[in-house]
């Protein structure tokens, strides 16, 4: 009953959206409304967001692995520098036009991501960003505070994300 009114309010902010030309990034959580999964996570999430209002894309969370192919990954204690300076030359080229490494920029900045999120989390963000926005509460979360701006997938390959993953760490 919950998911149908939500569904119902959904489709007239929907309607709302189009007829007075709103943006359409704001319209883009409501093309997945057809699924009912999906519809239900993100209402759950939006309960949980009102519920934690100090949320915000800095808090850390070292316990969500997501979901995606990743499910575990266990880093050696020491940062392999060859591994992380070919993950720079990949982030360089495929995620530079939304990501800086020290600021907020049309996405996170990369600094200190690997105090705030798991390896198995990122490598996911990574290889289907689009699933993880759908599937993960808390990527829905950082999405919302990113106006809805959804990160495409850069189709890295799992042996280029984790080369990235390396370079993150770096990142302090
Ligand atoms: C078109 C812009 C765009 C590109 C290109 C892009 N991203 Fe993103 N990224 C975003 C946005 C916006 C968010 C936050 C909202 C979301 O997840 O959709 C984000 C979120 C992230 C996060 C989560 C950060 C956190 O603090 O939790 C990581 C990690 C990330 N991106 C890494 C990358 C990497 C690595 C690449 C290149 C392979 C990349 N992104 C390419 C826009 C982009």
């Amino acid at each position: 009953m919950r998911i149908r009114s939500f569904l119902f309010a959904a489709g007239v902010f929907f309607l709302i959206g189009c007829s007075g030309g709103g943006k359409t990034v704001e319209e883009k959580p409501e093309i997945k409304l057809n699924n009912r999964t999906t519809a239900k996570e993100i209402d759950a999430s939006r309960t949980d967001a009102s519920r934690t209002d100090a949320f915000s894309y800095l808090t850390a969370d070292l316990e969500s692995k997501g979901i995606g192919p990743i499910t575990a990954l266990n880093l050696k204690r020491r940062i392999n520098k060859d591994l992380a300076d070919e993950g720079k030359a990949v982030y360089t080229r495929l995620c530079t036009a939304c990501h800086r490494t020290d600021k907020k920029f049309i996405g996170p900045e990369m600094k200190g991501l690997l105090d705030r999120r798991t390896p198995e989390w990122v490598m996911n963000t990574l290889l289907d960003p689009e699933g993880m926005i759908e599937k993960d509460s808390l990527t829905m979360k950082i999405f919302k505070e990113f106006n809805n701006v959804i990160m495409p997938n850069q189709n890295p390959t799992e042996e280029e994300a984790r080369a990235m993953l390396e370079y993150f760490r770096t990142l302090k």
